[in-house]
């Protein structure tokens, strides 16, 4: 059954320039070493390969921050105030936001999403079961600069970036891009993030290698999805998953190795690989509540409080921006 139109939604559409898959796929593979960014991840395949990670007995993050999340709404809820402007950057299916609104009671939420399509379905769902919510979905690109509705009814403006997503920027990109949320919410706004810990390799390691072997699946569909809209001829069986903790630089690496010396064809575009050359496909930075606390320091924000889990695997931060 379609739902009825909610009076509850607001939309804008900023119209964000899509990213160019070809343009950076063939500068990523004539770089060397070889590197494509790990939004390319989640086309419709990707994306459901995704959900089936978060879903697997190794992958601790997303149901460690949900229960922290849903165990701490309420303290959350104190500290963050009634009447608050809540934007979420990159907000998708909107589920863990619910975990915190019957609690939080923000005036309005500002669901951020480049996927146009996605993000009105998921406001109009957040529409039907919260009545009472003023949405106001907002199709952008995140990470470029946004100026927030002007709404005198609301008090504070947070920032909500679950999902240790941060972890996918360089330390100094992770640094400027708070910095840009904290210009966002504006000085005395806050944001309420998740962050990953750094911990036992080992379960690091098991969380990035899975024994049904999903998280493989999920990064060569990187080379399926090139195949697809890039008329390419990779065969899947010459490249293998490799992810492995980078115990110096802090962060899980996920790599495709060529099993063999071979050429692939991208377009009009030859390129060769040697026996184990890697395409390099993401970082996952792992941050100790003091390192993120620093780092959040020099991008502008005061710490106000962090909550974990009982066994420390997960963080979520609530920090306010200074300037
Ligand atoms: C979405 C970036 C948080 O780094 O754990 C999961 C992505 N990659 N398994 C992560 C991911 C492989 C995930 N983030």
């Amino acid at each position: 059954m379609q739902h009825a139109i909610q009076n509850n939604i607001h939309f804008t559409d900023y119209h964000p320039a899509p990213a160019d898959f070809f343009a950076e796929v063939m500068e990523g593979l004539q770089q060397s070493p070889k590197a494509i960014a790990p939004k390319f991840f989640y086309d419709a395949q990707g994306s459901r390969l995704f959900d089936a990670i978060c879903e697997l007995a190794e992958y601790y993050p997303t149901r460690t921050e949900m229960q922290i999340l849903s165990d701490h709404a309420e303290e959350i809820a104190g500290i963050i105030g009634e009447k608050s402007f809540v934007l979420e950057p990159g907000s998708g299916s909107s589920t863990k936001v619910r975990l915190l609104l019957n609690d939080l009671k923000p005036h309005t939420y500002m669901p951020m999403d480049i996927s146009r399509q996605h993000l009105l379905d998921a406001a109009q769902t957040l529409a039907h079961e919260y009545p009472w919510l003023d949405i106001h979905a907002a199709c952008a690109d995140f990470t470029t600069p946004l100026m927030l509705p002007v709404q005198p009814q609301t008090l504070n403006k947070v920032a909500f970036f679950p999902g240790s997503s941060i972890g996918n920027f360089e330390p100094a990109a992770a640094q400027a891009f708070l910095t840009h949320l904290g210009e966002t919410v504006g000085v005395g706004g806050g944001l309420l993030i998740g962050v990953d810990l750094k911990k036992d390799p080992e379960l690091l390691h098991a969380a990035y290698n899975d024994s049904e072997g999903v998280t493989a699946e999920f990064n060569l569909n990187l080379l399926a999805r090139i195949n697809r809209e890039l008329n390419a001829d990779f065969d899947l069986d010459s490249f293998v998953h490799r992810a492995f903790y980078n115990r110096t630089l802090g962060r899980i690496e996920m790599h495709l190795v060529s099993r063999r010396q071979q050429q692939v064809a991208v377009a009009e575009e030859t390129f060769q690989f040697h026996r184990g050359e890697t395409i390099h496909t993401e970082c996952s930075y792992k941050y100790s509540i003091r390192e993120f606390q620093s780092l959040a320091a020099a991008a502008g924000f005061r710490a106000v409080k962090v909550w974990t889990d009982g066994e420390q695997l997960f963080s979520v931060h609530y920090l306010i921006y200074q300037g």
